[in-house]
């Protein structure tokens, strides 16, 4: 909420204004990255704001980037060749960040 009168990034704010943050817009300021939208592991690495910043970084972060690290490499060792079924999978619309209501994939040799 404004505490008191202010300009920022175009917008006039008065006191008690309520200001909501698009946090699906961190990490992907144009100004920052070059096509920020598109994935892209080779990215040279600069800060990110996934775990948040400052007084409340995410006490978490060292446990989630080892989860993430151990289901990244063992589906890439179980699931060499996976495709996926539909370039645009099906989003819960109006959730927090969409989230993906399935992600069909195809594994070679299965069914
Ligand atoms: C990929 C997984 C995770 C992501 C993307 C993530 C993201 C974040 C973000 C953005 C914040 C800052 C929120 C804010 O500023 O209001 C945060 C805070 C926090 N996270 Fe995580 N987190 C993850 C996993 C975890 C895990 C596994 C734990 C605990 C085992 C955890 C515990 C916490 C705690 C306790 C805070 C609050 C810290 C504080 O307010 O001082 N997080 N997380």
């Amino acid at each position: 909420m404004a505490r008191e009168a202010t300009d920022r990034f175009g917008v006039h704010l008065e006191p008690g204004d309520t200001v909501l943050l698009a946090r699906q817009a961190a990490n992907r300021d144009p100004a920052r990255s070059v096509e920020p939208d598109r994935f892209d592991v080779t990215r040279p690495e600069q800060r990110h704001y996934s775990f948040g910043w400052g007084a409340h970084f995410c006490l978490g972060n060292a446990l989630a980037r080892l989860d993430i690290g151990v289901a990244v490499s063992t589906f890439l060792e179980r699931c060499d060749g996976a495709q996926l079924v539909d370039s645009h999978p099906k989003r819960i619309p109006f959730t927090a960040d969409e989230q993906l209501e399935s992600l069909a994939i195809t594994l070679p040799g299965r069914r």
